[in-house]
């Protein structure tokens, strides 16, 4: 795809930030938003939702990504393009390992919008944050 215009990066990571205020972590206390476009236009939010069995977590990117495949939004299998995160406070937050694989399986060339370890928001191919993600078919 073309890449993303300030306004529609604006967006997202307005929409990712409201979407943090949402997220129930009590145990971390690391409050995680994302926001993702679809190739219908569509903008869908996310929040980490944390459990008192810790490994049931879910990350706010993969809880976005589902509630738009639920939608109906994120059928084709490549149709993501774009994701944007951000921790509620400003802290460095990229997708982790698992919501990569999950960013990479919608949108491999999706752009993946984050604060990265300089403290800049940086912006990557998913395919590049997870060189040869698994692929089933
Ligand atoms: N978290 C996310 O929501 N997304 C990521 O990509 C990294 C981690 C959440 C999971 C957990 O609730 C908290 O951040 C601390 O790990």
């Amino acid at each position: 795809m073309a890449d993303l215009s300030r306004q529609q990066i604006d967006q997202l990571l307005q929409a990712a930030q409201q979407a943090a205020e949402q997220a129930y972590a009590p145990f971390s206390g690391f409050h995680v938003g994302a926001a993702i476009l679809t190739q219908g236009g569509e903008i869908f939010m996310g929040c980490n939702v944390e459990n008192s069995s810790y490994g049931l977590t879910n990350c706010a990117e993969r809880t976005a990504i589902f509630t738009a495949v639920a939608a109906g939004a994120l059928s084709a299998g490549r149709d993501l393009l774009a994701v944007a995160v951000v921790n509620r406070d400003g802290a460095i937050c990229s997708p982790c390992g698992a919501c990569r694989q999950v960013i990479f399986e919608f949108g491999p060339e999706a752009i993946v919008i984050y604060r990265a370890q300089s403290g800049e928001i940086a912006q990557t191919k998913a395919k590049d944050l997870l060189p040869e993600g698994f692929r089933l078919r």
